[in-house]
């Protein structure tokens, strides 16, 4: 059986593996990455695209932010309406701070390209079967590639595989502790040949439900509307996902949407998701393989990215010093920052998102909140800081 060996051994090539690979490249640090998908799958998934100002910072610094600079949208202020009202939250006059828009994949690209010119190994279509020796100094990634067996050595493994992956399978029972919160609603996406019809972002509480108005590009517009968990996507013609977005988002006298052809349209479930401890033994978790969060909060990818800057310096304080401090702190630090997200993303779910069939306390409670948020400096300024990501958390 053909069998490679390697430094760190990454399962996934999502942002966390990727921008992992490259972290470590830049220390010296040799490692392979193994992505069950094609390279053209990866590079065209449609995901999120709201990079926090330390991630942007640390897609700059990494070398990788070339494209970013030119194309990224810079924002510094989200809007958000309720009860026919509209209000912008000034976030980088609050804070100092700014997010980007600019798409996962357009990141996963960028990390990819950088990767293979400077002669990364990243083998697609290599789909992770078991981890073995996770225990030992020398751990063993099994995967199939062209209806073969193959093994990857190594003396780390990196799970950056998602939330359908196989690495958090590996830990034994009894180590991890789950946590989570479903939700009773999914979001529809649309991606659409519309120029976005205002700069910055629009979160829309409304009584049919949630709806958000983001863009990629001058020409491209991404919205949502909140659905049922169930939904089906049949019944969601593009006329009806126009007239109820119009519904739902112009709330505000003379504001209307500017339409065009829907280009792509998904339904997401949305949940909230922890498992504790993200390391056992030589397997250290990334990522969404290990936290997810409502999209709402727009801090997925932020996270993602996030964890693997600490285990970036992590094993270059191993395999430069021979510290294992870094690798032993991994979770507990990770964890801080990932628990601020929760709390944000499940409280921004929250605030926007019509909850219960019938429950008028609730959206009562909401409209306060919104009122508060949009009234308060204070509570903006809060709303705000964790928006554009804590830098210290
Ligand atoms: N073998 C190899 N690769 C696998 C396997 C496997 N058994 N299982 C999953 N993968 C791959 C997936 O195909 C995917 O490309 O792992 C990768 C995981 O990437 P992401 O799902 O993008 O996860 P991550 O890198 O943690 O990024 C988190 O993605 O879902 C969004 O909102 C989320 O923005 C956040 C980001
Ligand atoms: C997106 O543009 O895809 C997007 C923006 C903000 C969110 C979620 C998704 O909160």
């Amino acid at each position: 059986m053909p069998e490679m060996r390697t430094q760190v051994g990454i399962v996934g090539a999502g942002p966390a593996g990727l921008m992992l690979s490259h972290l470590l490249h830049l220390r010296g640090i040799e490692s392979v990455v193994l992505e069950s998908r094609s390279r053209d799958h990866v590079e065209h998934r449609l995901r999120a695209g709201v990079l926090e100002q330390g991630s942007v910072d640390l897609l700059c610094r990494s070398g990788v932010g070339e494209r970013l600079r030119r194309e990224g949208l810079r924002h510094e202020g989200i809007e958000l309406r309720f009860a026919g009202e509209s209000h912008r939250v000034p976030m980088a006059d609050l804070t100092g701070r700014a997010i980007t828009v600019y798409g996962q994949q357009e990141v996963v690209k960028d990390l990819i390209a950088a990767r293979l010119a400077a002669g990364g190994s990243i083998l697609f279509e290599a789909d992770v079967v078991r981890l073995d020796g996770l225990d030992s100094d020398s751990p063993v990634v099994h995967f199939r590639r062209d209806g073969r067996d193959e093994e990857l050595r190594c003396d780390f493994v990196a799970g950056c595989d998602g939330f359908h992956g196989v690495s958090r399978g590996a830990v034994p029972e009894g180590v991890l502790t789950t946590y989570e919160r479903a939700y009773p609603f999914a979001w529809l996406g649309v991606l659409a040949a519309a120029p976005p019809a205002v700069d910055e972002l629009i979160y829309a509480n409304h009584e049919r439900g949630f709806a958000l108005y983001s863009m990629r590009s001058p020409e491209i517009s991404r919205l949502y509307l909140q659905v049922a968990p169930d939904e089906d996507i049949a019944a969601w013609p593009d006329e009806r996902i126009w007239a109820e977005l119009r519904t739902r988002l112009e709330t505000v006298p003379g504001w209307s949407l500017n339409e065009g052809p829907i280009l792509e349209k998904s339904i997401t479930p949305m949940r909230s998701f922890v498992v504790e401890p993200m390391r056992w033994e030589r397997l250290f978790l990334a990522g969404d393989a290990v936290h997810i969060v409502p999209p709402t909060g727009a801090k997925g990818m932020n996270l993602a990215l996030a964890d693997v800057a600490l285990l970036g310096d992590a094993f270059a304080a191993w395999y430069d010093e021979g510290r294992t401090d870094l690798l032993d702190g991994y979770s507990a630090t990770a964890l801080r920052r990932v628990w601020r997200a929760q709390h944000f993303s499940w409280w921004m779910t929250s605030m926007l998102h019509r909850l219960e069939r019938d429950d008028p306390y609730e959206s009562k409670l909401q409209i306060a909140t919104l009122r508060y948020v949009t009234t308060s400096e204070a509570y903006a300024r809060s709303l705000s800081e964790n928006y554009v990501g804590l830098p210290e958390v």
